[in-house]
C-alpha cells in the first residue's frame, strides 16, 4: 500500500490557561489518502477545530502544539519556522472556515483577492490569474464567473460567498482542504448542494479533504471514512458505511441513534444525556463515562484504541458487531 499523504500521530495541542491545562487534542493519530474525503465529528468543545488548526499550523498562544508528528508526504510539519509554514499554507495545506469573512477581505474585489493569493506562491501576471480566478469559481459553481471577478464580497448571498472562499482555498492546488464547518451557516438546501459540488471536485482535482462537523449526517453524507472526537481524542475511526452500520463506541452510537432520520414519524429523538465535558474538568479515566449507560469501574482507567482491520475504537465494553 502507498503512504498516506498526511500522517498524523499523537497529535497533542494543549492550552496553558489560568483555569490550568486544557488538552483541547491529546493523542490523535490517523492516516488521509490523496483524495479522500474524511469525515471529523463531535460535539462542541471537543477539538475538531484545533485539531484543523493544528494541522496548518494556525496554534497561537497560550495554545501550542506540545507532542506528535503531523507528515505531509515525507516532510515533518511540528517545528517548520513560521516562513515555511505560511509558504505551505494555500499551496499544500488549505483551510475553509465557517465565517466566509475571515477568508475574504471586504474591501477587496474577488479578482484583487485572488491574485494575491495566487501572487503569494509563485509569479502570475493578472491575465493569468484571472483567467485561473474565473475557472475555479466556475468549478465550485459561480454562474457568470469571469464577470463576478469584479465584485466585493457583500455583492455575493451567504451561500455564494462560501464557494468564493472554497474557490480561493482551491486556487493553488492545494493537496489538502480543511473545511471547518464551512456549511453550518447555511440553509438546508443551500448545504447539500455545496456538499454535491465537493464531491464532485475532490474526485476531478484529486485533492484531500478533512471536513469537520458537529453533524453526523453532513458528515456522512460526504465522507468515506469518519473520525468521531471526544474531549480531545478520537473515540471512533473507520469507513462510513461499517461506522453508521455497526458503530462500537457507545459515543457514537448516541450520535447515531440521535440523527432525526433514524427516528420513525412521530417518536421523540433520542439524546445522549448530559452535556460534553469542559476540559478544565475532565472525568478521570474515560471521559465519556458520567454520560454512559455501559460504564463500569473499568472505566475509571482510560482505554487504549483497539485497532480491527481499517477501523478503530476507544472503549473498554464495546458496542457488539451485528450479525451480518
Ligand atoms: N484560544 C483558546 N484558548 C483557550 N482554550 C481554547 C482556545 N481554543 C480552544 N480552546 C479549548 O479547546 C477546546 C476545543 O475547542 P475546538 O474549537 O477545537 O472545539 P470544536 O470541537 O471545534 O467545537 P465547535 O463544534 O464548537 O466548533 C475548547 O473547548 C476550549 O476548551
Ligand atoms: S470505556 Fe466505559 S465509559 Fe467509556 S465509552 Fe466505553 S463503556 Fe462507556
Ligand atoms: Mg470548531
Amino acid at each position: 500500500m502507498s503512504a498516506p499523504l498526511l500522517r498524523v500521530r499523537d497529535l497533542a495541542t494543549h492550552f496553558f490557561t489560568r483555569a490550568g491545562v486544557l488538552k483541547a487534542v491529546d493523542g490523535v493519530s490517523f492516516d488521509l489518502s490523496a483524495g479522500e474525503i474524511l469525515g471529523l465529528v463531535g460535539e462542541s468543545g471537543s477539538g475538531k477545530s484545533v485539531t484543523g488548526y493544528s494541522l496548518l499550523g494556525l496554534i497561537d498562544p497560550p495554545g501550542r502544539i506540545v507532542a506528535g508528528s503531523i507528515r505531509l508526504h515525507d516532510q515533518e510539519l511540528i517545528g517548520l519556522p513560521p516562513a515555511a509554514l505560511r509558504d505551505l499554507r494555500g499551496r499544500r495545506l488549505a483551510m475553509v472556515f465557517q465565517d466566509p469573512m475571515t477568508t475574504l477581505n471586504p474591501v477587496l474585489t474577488i479578482a484583487a483577492q485572488m491574485q494575491l493569493a495566487l501572487g503569494a506562491h509563485e509569479r502570475v501576471s493578472a491575465r493569468a490569474g484571472r483567467a485561473r480566478a474565473a475557472d475555479v469559481l466556475t468549478r465550485v459553481g459561480i454562474p457568470d464567473a469571469a464577470r463576478r471577478l469584479d465584485a466585493y464580497p457583500h455583492q455575493f448571498s451567504g451561500g455564494m460567498r462560501q464557494r468564493v472562499a472554497i474557490a480561493v482555498a482551491l486556487l493553488n492546488r492545494p493537496d489538502v482542504i480543511v473545511a471547518d464547518e464551512p456549511t453550518t451557516a447555511l440553509d438546508v438546501s443551500i448545504q447539500a448542494q455545496i456538499l454535491a459540488e465537493m464531491k464532485a471536485l475532490v474526485r476531478d482535482l484529486g485533492t484531500a479533504l478533512i471536513w469537520i462537523s458537529h453533524d453526523l449526517a453532513v458528515v456522512s453524507a460526504l465522507a468515506s471514512r469518519i473520525l468521531v472526537m471526544y474531549a480531545g481524542r478520537i473515540v471512533e475511526q473507520g469507513p462510513t458505511a461499517t461506522v453508521l452500520r455497526a458503530p462500537r463506541h457507545p459515543y457514537t452510537g448516541g450520535l447515531l441513534d440521535s440523527l432525526p432520520s433514524r427516528a420513525a414519524p412521530g417518536q421523540t429523538l433520542q439524546q445522549i444525556p448530559g452535556l460534553p465535558p469542559t476540559l478544565a474538568a475532565l472525568p478521570a479515566g474515560c471521559a465519556f463515562h458520567p454520560r454512559c449507560a455501559r460504564a463500569d469501574v473499568a472505566c475509571q482507567v482510560a482505554p487504549e484504541t483497539t485497532l480491527a482491520g481499517t477501523r478503530g475504537w476507544r472503549c473498554h465494553h464495546p458496542l457488539a458487531e451485528p450479525a451480518p
